[in-house]
């Protein structure tokens, strides 16, 4: 066997003023998938990120919310954090920038930069808005790209063309905090000298390391020359002051990529790993950073050339991704398609969209499309209907007539090495970053399977008492065919992949375990791994996401006045054991439209209802018969407990549990959300 790689990676630093979206999900669950491939190879790899806390925008949101810009940041990472780890980011360390490691790794840095000679002062002149007596950083002046010409550009770099450049060189440029017409003030600034790398960046851009557009649009970069970089910025800022400057900041995207040292440095001093050895010039070790293709300027040119200053080792390589459109166009709030982490949790399953984006994500630079309707049929259609389905059609017979014992020996270990076989290869794929490609030949591994158990029939073969043996062999190779895609899908859809881990009764999956099959072991009960999802909830999701404020400190302000209320709410009631709200969120309540009510034969309290959660159907058994008459409920909405764990009753199954009040008989009142819910929207 090869040596252990030891590998670093991150994940751009998401800003610490706004919530996690599906766009950032683009990014960490492309890394994601690559390190839990590197590890499940057994790679020695790390993975790093943080809050990116710096700049103006804290500072004036802090402002405005009367905080300092500290408790904001501290106030939104523990979000970010459980956003990611709801999607099973497995971050080995989720840090800030704003921290004392990065203070002092910035300011080692920017020493040896200085001692380096790439170093330098100048006058500037920079945007100053007259009305708020504050200089304007790039961000906060808009205006026509001095480049392309396109309007409406921010004043550090161009959304269509790519350019870098200050405010100042923007074309009819207006303030974003209060619309005036910025003046120009001058002030000295410190410049980190960039075209003293040329070289250096010239050498290390090549297509062996970064992807062939990337290399492209570096050359344009290097033809037009590089420019020295304004690394500071004046008071009030929300930032590290540049030793030997006082009143004066590095500039936020001087000290965010410091974070990923930072991060690490963290870690390092936590899990006594050694930080030299991935960061000294000479290191063995890889690094990738994985961004957006927005910020490759800052990557590949500011951030390398930083390091090599600094006598730090180079990234091996800084793999860039498209950005996210849904349903053909831009992310926009006002159409709802700007989907926060936390929405999307709130409706749909996360290791859907995971796999969605697997399934979508090439090595390249082009956008990546979210097409519901296609989200949905693509998550049902493969995962549900190809690779869960494989579980779900051999699990019965092994539990039914064989205690859930899986045989001594496989009826085909052709199959099970056919797709034992295909592990380096869809390895290589996930490496190279083809994740739609390793996809694709996964789902064909997984044709193949459900071909296998199609023509062996286990159905026929279990009525046989003759066939007992080969019943149990066969299933035992569909298990096993099922356990080989798990090892394979497993960088791709974890959590998924834990319960079948579960299921299997066997140890967490490794790359290496795909040849050697599961005998002579005995699995567990099935229970279903993954239901199919339904448009309705994508919907519904669009719809929650229409005009969200963008400001998460807003919707604390509305949890104050609800635990106020609730407050006044004890002092008149006698109230069950309290629970947290952790406790209350896992209750998924679901809006339904009743769409039959019958009495029930045999039960005097009982009436079976059907329910439509937009597309998916429930039966529910509910003691209501006494305070209403069947025939008025049908029509009516209400609210379903829709997570409530199946019960067998005399009469069927009970699916669910509609909410009502009332001290019971007669007096029963049903909870019926106004017209104008949707069926399955979630009620919070
Ligand atoms: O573009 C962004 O969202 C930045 N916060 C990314 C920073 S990445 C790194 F350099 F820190
Ligand atoms: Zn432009």
């Amino acid at each position: 066997m090869s040596k252990p790689r030891r590998i670093l990676v991150t994940s751009a630093l998401p800003y610490a003023n706004g919530p996690i979206h599906l766009g950032h999900l683009v990014e960490t669950v492309q890394t994601d998938i690559w390190v839990r491939l590197q590890k499940m190879l057994g790679n020695e790899c790390y993975y790093v990120c943080a809050d990116d806390g710096h700049g103006t925008t804290t500072m004036l949101r802090a402002e405005k919310e009367g905080k300092t810009p500290e408790a904001v940041i501290d106030e939104m990472r523990p979000d970010h954090e459980r956003d990611f780890a709801d999607f099973a980011i497995g971050f080995d360390n989720y840090y800030t920038t704003h921290s004392p490691e990065n203070r002092e790794l910035s300011e080692l840095i920017y020493g040896r930069l200085k001692d380096g000679g790439h170093i330098e002062t100048g006058m500037v002149r920079q945007a100053f808005d007259p009305e708020r007596e504050i200089f304007l950083p790039d961000r906060f002046v808009k205006g026509t790209c001095p480049s392309c010409g396109a309007p409406d550009q921010y004043g550090d770099s161009c959304d269509n063309c790519g350019a870098t450049y200050t405010p100042a060189d923007l074309i009819d440029p207006v303030s974003v905090i209060s619309g005036a017409t910025p003046i120009e003030r001058e002030s000295e600034h410190v410049f980190f000298k960039l075209s003293n790398f040329t070289d250096v960046l010239e050498e290390w851009v090549t297509p062996e390391r970064l992807q062939s557009e990337v290399v492209n649009k570096l050359s344009e970069w290097f033809e037009e020359g590089l420019r020295d970089w304004d690394i500071s910025r004046e008071a009030p800022y929300f930032g590290f002051e540049i030793p030997g400057h006082p009143g004066k900041y590095f500039y936020v995207w001087f000290d965010a990529p410091i974070g990923y040292l930072a991060s690490f440095k963290q870690l390092c001093e936590r899990e006594g790993l050694d930080f030299e050895d991935f960061w000294a010039p000479d290191s063995e070790a890889e690094v990738y950073h994985f961004i957006g293709k927005d910020i490759l300027y800052f990557h590949c040119l500011f951030w390398p050339a930083m390091l090599h200053g600094a006598n730090f080792r180079l990234p091996t390589s800084v793999p860039a991704h498209g950005f996210l459109t849904v349903d053909g166009t831009k992310m926009s709030k006002s159409k709802g398609t700007f989907v926060r982490a936390r929405t999307y949790l709130e409706h749909l399953p996360a290791d859907a969209l995971r796999y969605y984006y697997a399934a979508k994500l090439g090595p390249g630079l082009s956008d990546i499309d979210l097409n519901l309707e296609d989200f949905v049929n693509r998550v049902n259609s493969d995962l549900v209907g190809k690779v869960v389905n494989i579980a779900s059609r051999c699990s019965g017979f092994l539990r039914k007539s064989f205690d859930n014992a899986l045989a001594d020996e496989l009826d085909s270990p052709e199959i099970h090495d056919q797709l034992a076989d295909a592990r380096d290869e869809i390895a290589g794929l996930f490496e190279r970053l083809e994740y739609n490609q390793a996809i694709r030949r996964i789902m064909a591994l997984a044709d193949l399977a459900n071909q296998y158990i199609d023509e062996r029939k286990p159905w026929v073969l279990a009525k046989n008492p003759e066939t007992r043996d080969e019943t149990q062999r066969v299933c035992t190779t569909g298990i096993n065919l099922f356990r080989i895609l798990a090892i394979y899908l497993k960088p791709v859809i974890p959590s998924l992949v834990e319960q079948a881990e579960q299921f299997m009764d066997c140890e967490p999956l490794q790359w290496s375990h795909a040849p050697t099959p599961l005998l002579g072991t005995s699995i567990r009960d099935y229970e279903p791994l993954l239901q199919r999802i339904d448009l309705t909830l994508a919907k519904a999701m669009i719809e929650a996401s229409k005009d969200q404020s963008d400001e998460g400190q807003s919707e604390g302000a509305q949890d104050g006045a609800d635990s106020e209320s609730v407050e006044h709410a004890e002092a008149a009631l006698e109230l069950e054991p309290e629970i947290t709200i952790d406790s209350f969120v896992q209750v998924d309540l679901r809006v339904a439209r009743i769409v039959v009510a019958e009495p029930v034969e045999g039960a005097d309290k009982l009436l079976r209802l059907e329910l439509d959660l937009g597309g998916v159907t429930r039966q529910v058994f509910a003691g209501i018969k006494q305070a209403y008459d069947p025939g008025d409920l049908v029509g009516r909405l209400t609210v379903l407990v829709a997570n409530l764990k199946p019960r067998k009753m005399r009469f069927g199954v009970s699916e669910g549990m509609v909410l009502a009040a009332g001290p019971g008989g007669e007096d029963i009142f049903l909870l019926s959300p106004d017209d104008g819910a949707v069926p399955g929207q979630r009620v919070k």
